[in-house]
This record gives C-alpha cells, structure tokens and sequence, in this order.
C-alpha cells in the first residue's frame, strides 16, 4: 500500500520528468532558449542606467529566476514587475525567489501568447533565432515609447537607441517608437 508521502514523491517526480523532457525538445528542437541565469554584471550595469517611475509596468520574458525583478522590486516599490514563464521548474524557482517581493508576479505562461500593450520595459534575455521571431511582436504590440532591453542578442531589423558593454557582452536597449500610435 503505497504511503500519501510515496505518492506526493511520485507525483513530483513524474511532473519533474515530463516538464524536463518538454524543456528539453523546445531547446533542442525547437530552438526555444534554454533556462540560464543573465550574469550579476550585466544585472548591475542594467539597474545603473534605469530609471523607473511609479506605476510603470516591467515584464521580463522569459523570466527564469527573475534576477533583474529581484533587483529592481525592492528599489521601485511602486513598479509593477511580471515574469513570464512557461517551464515548470524555472517557473517554480522564480515564484519561490519571488515571494518576498509583493510587487513581482511570475505567470506560468508562454511569452508568445502574452498581451505586452501594457509593458514600459521588457527584458529579454533569450537566444538569436527567438530574438529574430520575436522582433515583430515585440515592436508592433508594444506601448509607443516601451523600452525593450535584451542582454547579449540584439533584434536584427532594429536600430538600437542605446548598447552598454560589460567585456565582450553588450545589453541592448530599444525604444519602441511609431508615428501612427499616440499611447
Ligand atoms: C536564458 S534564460 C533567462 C532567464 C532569466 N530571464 C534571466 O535573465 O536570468 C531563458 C528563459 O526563458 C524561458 N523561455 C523560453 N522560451 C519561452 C517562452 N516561449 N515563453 C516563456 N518562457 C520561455 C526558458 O524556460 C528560460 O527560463
């Protein structure tokens, strides 16, 4: 007769395995970006240069361990900070990290399906095939004037306003800039 704490493992375990074997064919199949945290420097040389204003709206796409939320929730209490998610175990450590920070939210969720109308900044760090997938989306269905940073991969169509170095690595900053649109 299996015991509640032998099925809670195997439950556990049996989610651990599915999401890790999703994770694993999106990475390597399907080119999505693997889970890795962004570096501490890049992180300092990032929240060095922002400047946030009270009831801005920061989302991190693909969010990991939400290193920069992290950072930035306790210095802009008054920032709105979400993370975007959709792998089980990333998803699970960056809500846990999270929790003392009221104002981060990590959603469960796939960036690609996200609604970023709302977004002041967006942070990504990601790979060179997503970056080139996500460029449209990322420049038509953003606010006018949404700053999008992305660490190490740069948008290929896109001129950037701004790029910090740390070393080799460079941090691209956009500003998401249409005549047509007024918000
Ligand atoms: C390189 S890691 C970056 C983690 C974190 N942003 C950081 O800077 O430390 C990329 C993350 O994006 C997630 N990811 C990849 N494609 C995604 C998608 N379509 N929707 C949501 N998350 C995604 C991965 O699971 C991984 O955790």
């Amino acid at each position: 007769m299996p015991t509640i704490a032998g099925l809670i493992f195997l439950a556990l375990a049996l989610t651990i395995i599915i999401s890790g074997s999703r994770q694993i064919y999106n990475i390597l199949i399907r080119g999505h970006a693997p889970f890795v945290f962004s570096r501490r420097r890049a992180i300092k040389k990032i929240i060095a240069d922002l400047n946030l204003a009270d009831g801005q709206i920061f989302y991190e796409l693909g969010a990991g361990g939400a290193p920069l939320l992290r950072r930035l929730a306790g210095r802009y209490p008054q920032v709105k900070f979400v993370g975007l998610e959709y792998a089980f175990i990333p998803w699970l450590l960056g809500t846990i990290l999270c929790l003392p920070y009221r104002n981060i939210k990590i959603n469960k969720q796939n960036f690609w399906r996200a609604d970023l109308s709302q977004a002041d900044f967006i942070y990504c760090f990601l790979n060179v095939r997503v970056m080139a997938e996500l460029e449209n989306k990322l420049t038509t269905e953003t606010k006018n004037k949404a700053t999008i940073i992305s660490y190490i991969f740069r948008l290929p169509n896109t001129e950037p306003a701004k790029i910090l170095e740390i070393g080799q690595e460079k941090i691209y900053f956009y500003e998401v800039n249409r005549l047509d649109k007024s918000n």
